[in-house]
């Protein structure tokens, strides 16, 4: 098995995906993992997977026959069956077809190990592939998540992180747009460099041009000493430029002049001075419609748009939100000794459609670590805008259901904060723009308001 090659889950359980990913990660396997066992057909059309570990179990199309044709259309291709003793004991059609490796339930880390290990030696990772230094595995690691879009983004990444093009991130607020651009320049040998961050959406527009550019000293009335500017600190680094939409137009045209001719020039100055850093420039706003509106200038938009990385939201993630908790958990729960939570307090966060993505399920297993009073997180330790969805079985929510608890949220967001539309806003961890499109959206216009 090459480093190209994957192991293929196919699992109704979260967790004995993500235990089963943990342990092929070590071996230095890629992992793919899904609960359908329609879109289990579609990853094998995708090629490389060498190994494929299938529950009989599993609700949907007939698991034996997949495991069948997956044998016969992929030579080379081990099959791992999962299930109960019982199970397996019916299960006369893997004997035909020569299976001989299986997970009986209950099972743990350990048997996965031993079972995985095995295979091992018949798929050995490929010599080929150099390690990755600690860096760049410390880089990678901090986007956690192996959903097939974030092992997508990785390798976005770690491609970007070897030019020195501009790179665009785009996607919702909270989906981790500043971590990838993080990662990118982590992940590339210019990581000693300096990383500079420009916050478009808070530099005030007077200072913004000497902020990003530096000026000579005199050249304004408040310039009593010269400054070389974001863009000449970043030396031979990462120049990223958060929320790239804010960016007046004008400074646009002379960002775009110093990517192309490697040059600025300080307010006031008449000379150049060379212009180095890798610009990563993210927004979560429609670029197109802003270009429409005259906000966003084209040129701009072509020149940054050459390499861009999707970030997408996390409802269309729900795999990573396993891994999410128990990674946020290890940050805020540690100290309080909180390590857990109940079956039922996941199920919670994987009904919910998280408008503000990361940041809110960041946000909301802090608060829930802040509020339980056990060492175990509990349904009653989420805010009130989960308990909509109480009592549901997991499975998919229809998206008329899904605005409903959306539209109630932000209600929920605006009474709490008397109409204050930029706090709940924070709170809920959606962006500013997205909660007044939601707001007309939903005609919540005067709600929370005295
Ligand atoms: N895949 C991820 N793994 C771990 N933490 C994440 C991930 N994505 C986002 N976060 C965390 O969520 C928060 C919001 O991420 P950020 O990169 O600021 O999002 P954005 O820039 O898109 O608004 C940060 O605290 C970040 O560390
Ligand atoms: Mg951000």
């Amino acid at each position: 098995m090459t480093a190209e090659t994957s192991v293929l889950v196919l699992d109704h359980d979260a967790e004995t995906r993500a235990l089963i990913g943990e342990s092929s990660k070590k071996l230095g396997w890629k992992t793919a993992a899904t609960d359908s066992g329609l879109e289990a057909v579609d990853m094998l059309e995708g090629g490389g997977i060498g190994i494929f570990i299938v529950d009989l179990d599993a609700p949907g199309p007939d698991s034996m026959e997949l495991v069948r044709r997956a044998l016969r259309d992929y030579p080379g291709l081990d099959a791992v069956l999962m299930g109960t003793a019982a199970t397996m004991a019916k299960a006369t059609e893997a004997v035909r077809l020569g299976i001989s490796n299986y997970l009986i339930r209950p099972f743990g880390a350990a048997e996965v190990k031993r079972l995985l290990a095995h295979l091992a030696e018949k798929h050995p990772v490929s010599e080929s592939t150099p390690a990755r230094p600690p860096e760049v595995e410390r880089a990678l690691g901090a986007m956690v998540g192996d959903s097939q879009p974030m092992q997508k983004i990785r390798e976005d990444v770690l491609r970007a992180a070897v030019k020195r093009m501009p790179v665009m991130v785009l996607g919702e607020s909270g989906t981790g747009k500043e971590l990838a651009a993080h990662a990118i320049h982590d992940c590339g040998p210019w990581r000693n460099e300096p990383f500079v961050v420009v916050d478009c959406a808070s530099i005030s527009h007077s200072l913004m041009e000497s902020e990003l550019f530096g000026h000579v000293r005199g050249s304004f009335t408040s310039a009593s000493q010269s400054r070389s500017g974001l863009l000449t600190e970043a030396g031979r680094g990462t120049i990223f430029f958060d929320e790239i939409g804010e960016l007046p137009v004008e400074h646009q045209a002379k960002l775009l002049r110093a990517i192309q001719e490697h040059e600025i020039r300080r307010v006031g100055a008449n000379e150049t001075v060379p212009f180095d850093a890798r610009v990563v420039a993210a927004t979560n706003v429609d670029v197109k419609e802003a270009m429409r509106n005259g906000k966003f200038r084209q040129d701009l938009y072509f020149r940054l748009k050459v390499f861009s990385i999707h970030m997408p939201p996390l409802r269309d993630r729900k795999s990573d939100i396993l891994a999410l908790v128990h990674h946020f958990l290890a940050r805020y729960g540690a100290d309080e000794g909180v390590t857990d939570f109940s079956p039922q307090f996941m199920n919670q966060l994987m009904q919910y459609n998280w408008p503000g993505n990361v940041r809110e399920l960041e946000n909301t297993v802090q608060a829930a670590v802040a509020k339980t009073r056990g060492l175990r997180l509990e349904v009653d330790d989420l805010p009130s805008t989960f308990q909509y969805c109480s009592g549901r079985q997991s499975g998919s929510l229809d998206s008329a259901r899904l605005q409903d608890l959306e539209r109630k949220a932000i209600l929920e967001g605006l009474r709490m904060t008397g109409g204050d539309r930029v706090k709940a806003a924070k709170m809920l961890g959606i962006g500013k723009t997205t909660i007044y499109r939601k707001i007309k959206e939903y005609h919540l216009e005067d709600e929370g308001v005295e």
